[in-house]
Parts: structure tokens; C-alpha cells; sequence
């Protein structure tokens, strides 16, 4: 996907905060540990540094959700971070995000701290939530 194309899919999934510009993904794609695992109808951005992988974001199409890509994805993405050096996988999910938080948790991620109202909402705040998995090469 080109940074347009991953601009147009996150302003159509995301239904909470700022739309990210083409510019602002190609600047954060050519930062160097930063990486991207494309699917079909979706994609990872991630990065490792020394032995931790900390996701930045996931986004599957709307249509797309809940038959799996977003599974795969993340399933893709961790072996990558693994084989890069990566012995844990971080990310922070908004409390109020059903679908990423039942994804996270089937995909073993468990709470390993909690920003308290960190995301903006029009009815007032959501708390971040840290989440992390350790990662090994099957
Ligand atoms: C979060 C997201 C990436 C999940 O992708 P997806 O392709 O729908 O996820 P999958 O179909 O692979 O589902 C995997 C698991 O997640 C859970 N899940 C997914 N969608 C769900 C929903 N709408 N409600 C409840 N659980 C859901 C289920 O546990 C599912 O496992 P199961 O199929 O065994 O029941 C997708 O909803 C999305 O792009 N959301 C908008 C962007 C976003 O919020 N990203 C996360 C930011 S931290």
C-alpha cells in the first residue's frame, strides 16, 4: 500500500482522533527501526528497538473485520518482530476499543499498565491501556 492508499484506509477505520495525513505515514515509514507487515485489506506498523517491538498501529478495512486478517496480521507481524531481535511486543489500546481489546487478548496480550485518560473523547476520556505479549521463534 502506498502512503496515500494507508492514509484512506486509516480515515475509514478509525473512528476516534486526528485522520493521519500521506506525508505524515511516508515520514513515519522512513524512520529506521519503523516497519510495515501489509495484508490484503489491511496492515501493521511497528518497530524494534534492542529486544522489545511495540506496535503503533493495526487497521484492517471495515468491511474486512472480524473474519481474521486482523489475527493474521498481528500473527505476521510478531514473527517478523521476533526474527529482528524482539523478545516482547508493546502496544497501547484505548479501554473503549472492543475489537482490538478482544484481538489482543486472544492473541495472549495481557495488561501491563494503564495511562489514565489519555485519549480525548466527545463525551470526555478514555484511558490508555499498555499491553504486552512475550514473543519466540516457533
Ligand atoms: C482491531 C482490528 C484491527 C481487528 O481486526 P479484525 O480483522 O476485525 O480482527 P479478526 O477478525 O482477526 O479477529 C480476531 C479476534 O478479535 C476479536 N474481535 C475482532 N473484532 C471484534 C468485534 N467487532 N467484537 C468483538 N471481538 C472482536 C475476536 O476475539 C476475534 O477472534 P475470533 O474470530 O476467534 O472470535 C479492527 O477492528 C480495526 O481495524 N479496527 C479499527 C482500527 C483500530 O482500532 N485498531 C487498533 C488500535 S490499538
Amino acid at each position: 500500500m502506498t502512503p496515500k492508499d494507508l492514509a484512506a484506509l486509516h480515515a475509514r477505520a478509525y473512528q476516534h482522533g486526528r485522520a493521519w495525513s500521506a506525508k505524515e505515514f511516508e515520514l513515519l515509514l522512513a524512520e529506521e527501526p519503523t516497519f510495515i507487515i501489509n495484508g490484503p485489506v489491511g496492515f501493521i506498523i511497528g518497530r524494534v528497538v534492542a529486544d522489545e517491538a511495540e506496535i503503533l498501529m493495526v487497521t484492517v478495512e471495515p468491511c474486512q473485520q472480524g473474519v481474521g486478517h486482523g489475527r493474521t496480521l498481528l500473527a505476521t507481524y510478531e514473527y517478523a518482530a521476533a526474527q529482528a531481535g524482539a523478545q516482547v511486543s508493546f502496544l497501547e489500546v484505548a479501554e473503549d476499543n472492543a475489537p482490538a481489546l478482544a484481538l489482543y487478548a486472544a492473541q495472549g496480550y495481557r495488561e501491563a499498565g494503564r495511562r489514565p485518560k489519555y485519549y480525548k473523547r466527545p463525551d470526555g476520556h478514555a484511558d490508555a491501556l499498555v499491553l504486552k505479549r512475550p514473543l519466540k521463534l516457533a
